[in-house]
């Protein structure tokens, strides 16, 4: 398995999200970094906020070779805060390009859940059209349907299936 970190961004701190990356976690050697815990401010086109927490974090997840972005589907899309995350990339591109081309030989994947039982394909879709535009190599997405409660039991062979992906 590559070294993996998983980056979880949800606003239900013990929702369906984080108990699907728990049960990911628990089965595997991963690191978990909760975007909560960061103070990760909107793009800002004049770059001045580089100096807050996302560049400190874009260092840690760049020591592991697979990346991992788990969100509920909040309307259609991953949640705003990992879209903030995804925004303050563009930085990445014009400062700090350095940091932006160590993405490059990164592989990533996509844990989520959400109310449909299939998702949204926009949701998967912006993950995609992202790693493409920055070069990364996509692995799949896992998804788990959850009419309300994540049960482990109902999503276990995905899990498991997902994780020998890893
Ligand atoms: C603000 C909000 C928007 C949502 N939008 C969608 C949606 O577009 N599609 C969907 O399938 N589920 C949607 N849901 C349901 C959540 O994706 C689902 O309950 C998910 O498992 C919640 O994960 P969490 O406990 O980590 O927040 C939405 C829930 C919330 C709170």
């Amino acid at each position: 398995m590559k070294k993996t970190a998983i980056l979880l961004s949800t606003s239900r701190y013990n929702g369906n999200t984080s108990a699907l990356v728990d049960a990911v976690s628990d089965q595997t050697d991963v690191d978990v970094f909760n975007l909560k815990n960061y103070n990760i401010s909107p793009f800002d086109y004049e770059h001045k906020n580089i100096d807050d927490d996302f560049v400190p974090l874009v260092k840690k997840l760049l020591n592991y070779e697979h990346i991992v972005f788990a969100s509920p589907v909040y309307w259609y899309s991953m949640t705003a805060q990992m879209k903030t995350f995804f925004d303050r990339i563009s930085d990445l591109l014009h400062v700090k390009k350095e940091l932006g081309r160590k993405l490059r030989s990164k592989t990533c994947s996509v844990v989520s859940t959400g109310a449909s039982p299939q998702p949204e394909t926009s949701f998967e879709e912006t993950f995609i059209n992202s790693f493409d535009y920055l070069g990364m190599k996509y692995n799949g997405m896992l998804y788990c349907y959850c009419e309300e409660k994540f049960k482990l039991k109902e999503h276990k062979v995905n899990i498991n299936s997902f994780i020998e992906s890893m």
